[in-house]
């Protein structure tokens, strides 16, 4: 398929996915404003994806703006101005030239769009989190993981169309199915790529590009994944436990890279336990990342600590409580989890949330 065919595909695509009425607005408003616009990261992979090789992802619920302008503040009052047809609330980070909008669609799953200006990131030593500040598009695509993941869609202002601004050759990488890093510093930059690296690698069925796996395994000697805080090496394996797809392959990966001592190491039990059950927690027929993580991370708890209804009520909750905690899992999470221990001891069986229904029912195909 020619790059002007898949120009086309993913266009007509992205104009017919649910969120593009909440992301139209915004786009409307940036061009109104004469600024040009680039739609970046994943979503775009999974777009290219889906028209090259048929590969599904599931449904689209955030989506990365980048809006070629220098003035925060303006894409501030802009974004401010915007209503959307469901409630919506925007989330400032100014630190990073960053906001979300949030869009309720429903109770327990917000819509979310981030819309930035272009940014730079400089790392004042290996695995600090980066000093932001204002740059161009080239050093925001830059800044990024791998290179199918520095693909933006970009809208050019005068030529009232889209093109693919892809310096680093991320189509083509696509094509190849690998997952290449932008340059030599990355792992060390943010030792959080090599878990990615590793579920990008699983769920894609995507190779470790040679010279890009000689970094990350020299990254690894050199134990850069211990220069990272605790929480956010448990906020990589929530994320797996969110979006990961063939969990034996990120098994498999973990033990290659020698990531699995690390994980052993950081979440004890719980990470044996997910060694041992990651077939049984594929949930393939679960499409919901919401659902998926709130299943598999019951799942793991209760094969890990015991069950549920042999723990009994409170007992289960501050079992499963002081494990969450010392484990770093999120407070909304954690409620999550307590919320769905009431439900399975109690004998009301009625208006459970989605997953904790299907959690019972065994209907998600353990
Ligand atoms: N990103 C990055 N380095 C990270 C995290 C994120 O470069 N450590 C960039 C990548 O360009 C990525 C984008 O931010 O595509 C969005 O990150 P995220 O939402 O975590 O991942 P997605 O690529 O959207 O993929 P998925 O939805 O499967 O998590």
């Amino acid at each position: 398929m020619t790059k002007e065919n898949i120009l086309k595909e993913v266009l007509s695509v992205f104009t017919r996915i649910e969120i593009y009425k909440y992301v139209k607005k915004i786009i409307n408003k940036m061009v109104d404003c004469g600024y040009n616009h680039y739609i970046v990261g994943g979503v775009i992979r999974d777009l290219i994806l889906s028209v090259t090789s048929g590969k599904t992802s599931s449904s689209v619920k955030d989506i990365d703006l980048v809006v070629e302008a220098k003035e925060y503040d303006k894409i501030v009052k802009l974004m401010t101005d915007i209503t959307f047809t469901s409630p919506s609330r925007i989330i400032k980070h100014h630190r990073f030239f960053t906001l979300s909008i949030f869009i309720e669609e429903n109770k327990d799953a917000a819509i979310r769009i981030d819309v930035s200006i272009p940014r730079k990131e400089k790392y004042p030593y290996d695995g600090a989190l980066p000093e932001v500040s204002v740059g161009s598009v080239y050093d925001d695509i830059f800044r990024r993981d791998f290179t199918i993941n520095a693909i933006a869609l970009r809208y050019n202002i005068i030529n009232k169309n889209y093109d693919f601004y892809d310096p680093f050759g991320g189509i083509d990488d696509l094509r190849r199915k690998y997952i290449r890093i932008l340059h030599n510093k990355s792992f060390y930059d943010d030792p959080t790529r090599i878990i990615r690296a590793i579920r990008f690698s699983a769920k894609l069925g995507f190779k470790i590009e040679p010279v890009t796996e000689k970094y990350l395994k020299e990254a690894m000697k050199d134990n850069v994944l211990l220069k990272i805080s605790d929480n956010r090496l448990v906020n990589e394996f929530l994320h797996i436990l969110k979006k990961g797809e063939n969990l034996q392959t990120v098994v498999k990966l973990f033990k290659l890279y020698k990531v699995a001592n690390v994980y052993r190491e950081q979440l004890g039990g719980l990470f044996s336990t997910f060694e041992k059950k990651c077939l049984e927690i594929e949930l393939e027929k679960v499409k919901d990342d919401y659902d998926r993580f709130f299943i598999r991370l019951l799942y793991l708890l209760e094969n890990t600590y015991g069950k549920v209804a042999i723990l009994g009520r409170n007992n289960a909750t501050s079992t499963f409580k002081n494990a969450m905690v010392s484990l770093y899992i999120p407070k909304m999470q954690r409620q999550r989890i307590y919320e769905a221990i009431r439900f399975i001891t109690s004998n009301k069986k009625k208006n459970l949330p989605p997953w904790v229904e299907k959690y019972i029912s065994g209907s998600y195909n353990l």
